[in-house]
């Protein structure tokens, strides 16, 4: 078996990079270690940014993102008994966050891949990538108990964190930087009417809370809980009682409740490895790096990282240069370390640590309260949360 492009990981980065290369006339197979229904159906990010939405209208894969996808002009954060409405639009020139969750784009690509004729391999077992520093890259995988050999000109590892592809590079080629956080996230997926138009970022003495939405009738909540937090020791009675206390912030504001669907711990931390590259081996999206959901960068920063790639191998295959694929992963950096900074700034300036002291509690307050009166500041949260350029 034979490709350009072996893809390891249909998760947005993996998926998007076939597309965007199927594009440019470059053939991919795709490798997934798990069933089509399984990822169609996970739970996971749900905030586009404009890039990102941009993006996939242009190649051809926001029909129904455009119909059902719910276009936020702004964001609220609450804090100190009051919100405070940050304008995106009007701090950033026009722009918007859409609101639509990631395993309804996966459906839309693996749609769109599917149509194409592209392969997608879905539950390939004991997937291993080779001589990916040498001339004769290859991956081998079992498909229904049977070995393959997939030889390819170049490998994307789009297998998220816990993949195959960063492992296997020889250690000491690349190094780490991380970050653990000493709290986790609790997520639930509701059968409740939002409660407000915009997504409500809350600060409070018990900790971080966030209202989101997946529809008209489907609200997302978050609660800032312990990092090794037991799901059995929140019924669902808690979990409303203290996503109300938290968003209420003081205020006779009522927090809509209904039948609770979902619930998951995700855990948070930063992580990226330099370099992204090794040979003709390349990472993209949560294979390399890892953000604190605050802010919800992980899916459009995958989407960045996998458009850089495209273009770089769409430049190979036009005119033999390897110029752009030498500069992959230093073009990749630059905006995956101004995320990485995002996402930590907005993580800690609405959580609460178990080390902070009275001084720290004060500052925390004091940054929220110059971003929501600081036009400066304001525009700078904005900036970012709508989703610096891509390149
Ligand atoms: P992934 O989506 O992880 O895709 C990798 C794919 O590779 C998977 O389908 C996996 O099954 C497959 N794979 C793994 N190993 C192998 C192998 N050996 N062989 C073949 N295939 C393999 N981000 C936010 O911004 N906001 C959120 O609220 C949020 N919530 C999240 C909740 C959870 C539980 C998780 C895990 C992540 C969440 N994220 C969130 C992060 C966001 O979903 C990721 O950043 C995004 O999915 C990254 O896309 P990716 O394609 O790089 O990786
Ligand atoms: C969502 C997740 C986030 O991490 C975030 O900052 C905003 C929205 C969501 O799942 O809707």
């Amino acid at each position: 078996m034979r490709t350009q492009v072996g893809i390891v990981g249909a998760g947005p980065a993996g998926l998007m990079l076939s597309h965007l290369l199927h594009l440019e006339g470059i053939e991919t197979v795709v490798l997934e270690a798990r069933s089509r229904k399984h990822i169609e159906e996970r739970i996971r990010a749900g905030l586009l940014e404009q890039g990102t939405v941009d993006l996939m209208v242009e190649t051809g894969v926001g029909e129904r993102m455009k119909r059902q996808g719910l276009v936020h002009h702004g964001i609220e954060l609450r804090f100190g008994g009051r919100g405070h409405r940050i304008d995106l639009s009007g701090l950033t020139g026009g722009k918007t966050v859409t609101i639509y969750a990631q395993h309804e784009v996966i459906k839309d690509l693996i749609g769109a891949r599917r149509a194409a004729g592209c392969q997608i391999v879905f539950e390939a077992e004991d997937v291993s990538v080779h001589n990916f520093d040498g001339s004769a890259p290859g991956i081998r995988f079992r498909e229904s108990g049977k070995v393959t050999e997939l030889a390819c000109d170049f490998i994307a590892g789009c297998d998220g964190f816990h993949g195959v592809c960063r492992p296997t590079i020889p250690t000491g080629a690349l190094t780490t930087y991380d970050r653990i956080y000493p709290f986790a996230w609790l997520g639930i997926l509701a059968e409740a009417r939002p409660s407000s138009d915009e997504l409500i970022y809350a600060y409070h003495e018990h900790g971080f809370a966030l209202h989101s939405m997946r529809s008209a009738e489907i609200t997302r909540l978050y609660l800032q809980c312990a990092p090794d937090e037991d799901l059995n020791k929140w019924p669902d009675g808690k979990i409303w009682d203290e996503l109300q206390l938290r968003l209420a912030a003081g205020q006779g504001w009522k927090l809509n409740q209904g039948a609770i669907l979902q619930k998951g711990i995700t855990e948070m931390r930063s992580f990226v490895v330099e370099p992204m590259q090794f040979g003709s081996l390349f990472l993209a999206g949560d294979a390399a790096h890892i953000v604190p959901p605050t802010g919800a960068k992980g899916l459009n920063l995958a989407v960045a990282d996998v458009r850089v790639l495209a273009r770089a191998l769409a430049d190979y295959y036009a005119t033999g240069s390897r110029e752009l694929l030498a500069r992959y992963s230093e073009t990749c950096l630059r905006r995956v370390w101004k995320v990485q900074r995002f996402s930590w700034w907005m993580t800690s300036m609405l959580h609460r640590f178990a080390d902070e002291n009275a001084f720290d509690q004060r500052r925390q307050l004091a940054e929220l309260d110059y971003v929501t009166s600081s036009r400066a500041a304001a525009q700078s949260l904005a900036e970012n949360y709508v989703g610096l350029p891509m390149e």
